[in-house]
């Protein structure tokens, strides 16, 4: 991780830490859902690295789906533009989903998928984050399941992206002034 490493400035939240919680989280799931069979759908890419993480501690019978929807693209401003490029495999009705978000910032996003998700009659919609950036934001829907509350700076690894790069970073951190460049 040579190359990688030289550009990051600060680790924000080491890996055994990220690992701590996300048991965790697994194991809060495992007993609120239990008896049931939850559907987890996971919002790519970012959410990739917390969801294979996350499942592995979570012990119920359950099914993982993806959804694709529009992003930042490789700014690092929320636009608010919220598009599905890649929709459920299944239907969803009657069953317990829990979306699976790599982050909340404006939480524009999430609001679009989870409303999105209640008009196709499920049993129940709640929403599991890993981050949530602390600036109070009145566009997030609420979170039932946070991993770390995070400060209000643009963050990169463990599946989050600057222009497509540092999501194989195994921990969260943030980059050098530097390693912004243009596209
Ligand atoms: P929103 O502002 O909550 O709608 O954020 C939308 C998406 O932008 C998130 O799901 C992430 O994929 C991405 N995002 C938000 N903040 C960051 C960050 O600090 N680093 C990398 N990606 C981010
Ligand atoms: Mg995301």
């Amino acid at each position: 991780m040579g190359d990688l490493m030289a550009e990051v400035e600060t680790v924000l939240i080491a890996e055994d830490q990220l690992q701590q919680r996300i048991s965790e989280l697994g194991s809060q799931i495992s007993r609120d859902y239990a008896g049931r069979a939850p559907l987890l759908v996971g919002v790519l890419k970012g959410a990739v690295m917390f969801m294979v993480d996350l499942i592995r501690r979570i012990d119920l019978p359950l099914e993982v789906d993806f959804m694709a929807v529009s992003s930042y693209g490789s700014s690092t401003e929320s636009t608010g533009v919220v598009r599905i490029l890649k929709d459920l495999d299944r239907a969803i009705d009657g069953r317990d989903v829990l979306v699976v978000e790599d982050i909340v910032d404006t939480g524009l996003t999430l609001r679009y998928i989870v409303e999105n998700l209640r008009d196709r009659s499920p049993a129940s919609v709640r929403i599991c984050a890993l981050l949530h950036k602390r600036k109070a934001r009145q566009t997030a829907p609420p979170l039932d399941y946070v991993g770390f509350e995070i400060p209000d700076q643009f963050v990169v690894g463990y599946g989050l992206d600057y222009a497509e790069q540092f999501r194989n970073l195994p921990f969260v951190g943030v980059l050098r002034p530097e390693a912004y460049r243009g596209p």
